[in-house]
């Protein structure tokens, strides 16, 4: 598994977080930026991670910003993402197994370090599950493909 991860200043402290926490996992990961908490723009990040996604460069994408909200807006605009702002446990295994999510979405301000990473190993671990959700997601690839 490879996982790109990224974030704007807002996310950078829990981006290098979650970076060290896959890393010591034996996950490799591929780190987007941004390098410090010198102020950015996060569509500069969330674009280029989630087009790498999209390409299938990198088997997931994990987009940190203060609420995660600007980097899924940023991040759904490409095609073939689907993108999931996650703040508790369950919807992040959901994300996985009904939406068959491919990028984490996470607010830096919202969330502490334990629960980032609690989230991060719910989103991980969880499968897609199919079936009717597959027809649902598919929904979504024609509207895409219009
Ligand atoms: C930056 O101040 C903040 O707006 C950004 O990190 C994010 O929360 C946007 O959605």
């Amino acid at each position: 598994m490879k996982i790109a991860i990224g974030s704007d200043h807002a996310g950078f402290k829990l981006k290098e977080e979650i970076k060290k926490f896959l890393e010591e996992k034996g996950i490799e990961v591929v780190d987007f930026g941004t390098n410090s908490e010198e102020r950015v723009d996060y569509p500069d990040y969330a674009i280029s991670l989630a087009e790498s996604v999209a390409k299938g460069e990198e088997t997931f994408g994990i987009l940190i910003c203060g609420t995660g909200i600007g980097m899924s807006i940023a991040a759904n605009k490409v095609k073939g993402i689907r993108a999931s702002l996650v703040s508790d446990v369950y919807s992040a295994h959901s994300a996985r197994e009904h939406n068959n999510a491919n990028i984490l979405c996470m607010g830096g301000r919202v969330l502490g370090t334990e629960l980032a990473k609690e989230i991060t190993n719910a989103w991980l671990n969880a499968e897609f599950l199919g079936g009717r959700h597959e027809r649902r997601i598919n929904k979504i690839a024609e509207y895409e493909d219009k």
